[in-house]
């Protein structure tokens, strides 16, 4: 365990009073697929989730449901908690914003901001977007579409953002893979480009109460990002147990969505400079899901509830589509007509068919037991070789981000497993004699391959390939052993269909 490569990877807080729809799940599914390969390539993983409980927002909420802010989060941050919980999300670590230790820490990360000359004290007119949370510039409130702006003039305390500007302009040129994808990254450079303002870090407490009180002024709370962006250090014990801190940080990947790249990529960045801590390796930015190729949003009332499909279709085929269909990076459509389409073609027919094919013949010519490998002919020897080259290859690509493309190798080995059988028909050998071993190999080829297909998929659908283990008999200490010839031998189990088909009217 010494010298075990180490991987600390983070997903946004989400907002307390939104309802997790099916673009939160996107990130934090996302985080814990790429954490259980992490596992699965034998790495040490610490994988931090949780929710953004300050701000204006959450105040207001609050407000309107006639209760405090506090009973507010306490019950609200629960709603992502249970989804965590039904999409067997693995994480280490769930923080709130509003945990004492976090609290604490953002203050002392205030006082030695202040006492290092890092925060001044100014007063400031300029347009504020409540929506957003934020002051604006005259041109984004031209370009942009902010809602609730308001003039406004006070006094603010603001952290000396500007002054690192050049110093990050260079780590991002000089780190290639620091930003991806390669448009966001763009996209940081070309806002660059233009002078970097300070940033307003406070409110005052007439306007806004729910928030961290800045320790120098009692007059003011903190602004929410410049609290919940801390978390990614508070969380793993920064100025608490040095050593536990410094085990894991810098993060190799904040993962999020492009919308809140900025608040990562600069305001974050130059808040760590100015602490004088590392930065994280990667700043992922992925898409948007998008319904039928529009936004998802209340007003519109298409918003996708991910518990309604898990309820009725399971949570590994939610995690299997969300990962499948979208390029890391770029937007991607849900529609309940596509969702079926993959289910019922990737789940149902391609790799629920064929398990229980391949089960099926086994209990019926082989005794129930997977029979040994004795020799191959040329067709096995490729399918074979197909098993050997898989395990490197689609790892290779969850390193390189591209799980859509991993799993789409995957599929196509358990498509080809299909393929392979109907070349080798053992189903017609093994009528006519049941010791043939040509068709015994086939069947215990086909099962060496379908295990090795769930143990890779297993980080995409832990309970689904978990039962294909137990109806292969695997061992729970044989789930990491990706080399061919685990399997002979092995009883196997009946069992039912394990992803039946979705009907027309389901
Ligand atoms: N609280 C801030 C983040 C603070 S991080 C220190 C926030 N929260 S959020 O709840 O609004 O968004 C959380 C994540 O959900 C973001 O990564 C956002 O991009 C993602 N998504 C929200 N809607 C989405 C889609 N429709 N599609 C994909 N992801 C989207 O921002």
């Amino acid at each position: 365990m010494h010298n075990m490569k180490k991987i600390y990877l983070t997903t946004p807080l989400y907002y307390v009073n939104d309802k997790p729809h099916i673009g939160h799940a996107y990130t934090t599914i996302l985080a814990d697929v790429i954490s259980r390969y992490n596992k699965l390539s034998g790495k040490n993983v610490y994988f931090l989730t949780g929710t953004d409980e300050h701000g204006q927002k959450v105040q207001e909420a609050a407000l309107k449901l006639n209760t405090t802010p506090k009973d507010h989060v306490d019950k609200f941050h629960q709603n992502y908690l249970e989804l965590w919980s039904r999409l067997n999300i693995n994480f280490d670590k769930f923080i709130r914003t509003t945990d004492e230790h976090h609290v604490n820490k953002v203050k002392k990360v205030l006082q030695t901001l202040w006492d290092k000359g890092e925060i001044y004290l100014a007063e400031y007119e300029g347009l504020y977007s409540v929506s957003e949370e934020r002051f604006i510039t005259e041109k984004e409130y031209e370009e942009g579409e902010y809602r609730e702006v308001k003039k406004l003039k006070e006094k603010n305390y603001f952290f000396k953002m500007s002054k690192y500007q050049e110093q990050l302009i260079n780590h991002i040129n000089d780190n290639s893979d620091f930003i991806i994808p390669e448009s966001r990254k763009n996209e940081i450079l070309g806002f660059l480009k233009k002078p970097l303002d300070d940033l307003c870090i406070s409110r005052p407490k007439s306007r806004l109460e729910w928030g961290i009180e800045i320790p120098f002024d009692k007059n003011y709370v903190t602004y929410v990002w410049f609290d919940a962006l801390l978390n990614y250090i508070t969380a793993i014990k920064w100025d608490s147990d040095n050593d536990f801190f410094n085990s894991w940080w810098p993060a190799d990947y904040h993962l999020m969505g492009k919308d809140i790249i900025t608040t990562h990529a600069v305001y974050w960045m130059t808040m760590l400079m100015a602490n004088n801590l590392a930065l994280p390796k990667h700043i992922i930015a992925h898409g948007w899901w998008l319904i039928d190729k529009t936004k998802m949003s209340k007003s519109v009332g298409n918003v996708i509830n991910p518990i309604e499909l898990i309820d009725h279709f399971g949570e590994d085929s939610l995690r299997y589509f969300l990962m499948r269909e979208m390029t890391l990076g770029q937007d991607a459509s849900f529609s309940f007509g596509l969702f079926k389409r993959r289910y019922n073609d990737d789940l149902a027919n391609d790799l629920g068919n064929l398990l229980n094919r391949i089960t099926i013949l086994i209990r019926k010519f082989c005794n129930n037991h997977v029979p040994e490998i004795k020799n191959h002919d040329e067709i096995d020897e490729d399918m074979i070789n197909k098993i050997n080259i898989l395990p490197n290859e689609s790892l290779k690509n969850i390193e390189k981000l591209k799980i859509n493309i991993a799993i789409e190798e995957i599929m196509s080995l358990v498509r080809y497993i299909n393929k392979y059988l109907e070349l080798k028909e053992p189903w017609k050998i093994l009528k006519n004699n049941n010791n043939d071993l040509n068709g015994l190999n086939a069947l215990s080829i086909a099962c060496e391959a379908i295990a090795l297909s769930a143990k890779l998929l297993f980080p995409v659908m832990p309970s689904k390939c978990n039962q294909i283990f137990k109806i292969l008999n695997i061992p729970s200490e044989l789930k990491y052993n990706l080399k061919f010839g685990q399997i002979s031998g092995n009883y196997i189990e009946k069992h039912s269909a394990l992803f039946p088909r979705i009907e027309d009217n389901d």
